[in-house]
């Protein structure tokens, strides 16, 4: 039985959408619905409970969308807040299992190095999934607060000298550790991809939590026959304030551009 409802992806702002670029790759016939909370954006420096609090209100937001299942695209809200999922009635996927796996998978000398926000990084959620895939890994974790704004302000290129001295002061550890695999826990990342691998040498395999997840949710889809028989598909935005900067971060985030009549401004502050 096809199901041609909405798959629906939701993070604390613009930067699931380096996730929803990985689904739209993988599932290029699923209408997907965006709830990116960008009037309270960022989550990673608040506290459990406050992120708690607004993850409950986005997946309201995309229950009420009559979506068929929930992306947690958000490293901090996976990290910290994948338990409110048991609430939900729809199925719900997060980012950081699905990154261990496959990190776990990558790793040749079981050495895996996780980068994410303050609230992912003290969470220690990657390093349990990794330890329980493979008991005899060792784990190493760096929060990089300074990374989501460089990507925010268009600073991502690995030919900037401030984008590569910022990622070699916080990769340091991780190299000298002998990482051979790297987890980039947290949705901005994926951007300074380029840069952190000129850092962090070739060899190193980076793990993209969406390219993970998106694999998941297509996995997921085929087996219980819920995929959309759909040939074309449809992507509507959600933004909790002004849509203004929407365009040029979507451009960096999603790597095309959204025209702004897709995008829509909610308030959440009822649900
Ligand atoms: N989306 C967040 C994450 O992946 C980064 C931005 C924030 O701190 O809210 O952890």
């Amino acid at each position: 039985m096809a199901d041609k409802r909405p798959i629906g992806v939701f993070d604390s702002g613009l930067g699931g959408l380096t996730v929803v670029k990985e689904m739209i790759k993988q599932l290029p016939n699923e209408d997907i619905v965006y709830f990116g909370d960008t009037g309270r954006v960022p989550y990673g420096t608040r506290s459990v409970e406050t992120i708690r609090k607004y993850t409950l209100q986005d997946e309201k937001f995309l229950l009420n969308n009559d979506v068929k299942l929930i992306v947690a695209a958000c490293g901090t809200v996976s990290s910290v807040a994948s338990d409110t999922a048991l609430q939900l009635p729809v199925p719900f996927f997060e980012v950081v299992s699905h990154a261990s796996k496959s990190a776990v998978n990558a790793t040749k000398n079981g050495k895996i190095g996780v980068i994410g926000t303050n609230a992912t990084v003290k969470s220690e959620q990657h390093k349990k999934h990794i330890l329980k895939f493979m008991p005899k890994s060792e784990v190493i974790t760096v929060s990089c607060p300074l990374f989501v704004p460089l990507v925010e302000e268009g600073w991502y290129s690995a030919d900037d000298l401030v984008v590569t001295k910022t990622v070699e002061r916080y990769l340091k550890p991780i190299i000298d550790f002998g990482a051979d695999t790297l987890i980039l826990g947290c949705t901005h990342y994926p951007v300074l991809s380029d840069a952190i691998t000129k850092i962090m040498g070739k060899d190193v395999t980076l793990i993209n939590a969406g390219t993970s997840t998106a694999s998941a949710v297509k996995e997921y889809l085929a087996k219980n026959n819920l995929q959309s028989e759909k040939n074309s598909a449809s992507h509507k935005f959600y933004v909790s304030d002004k849509p203004d900067s929407f365009r040029y971060q979507a451009s960096i985030l999603l790597g095309k551009d959204i025209d702004e009549t897709q995008v829509q401004e909610v308030d959440l502050s009822s649900l």
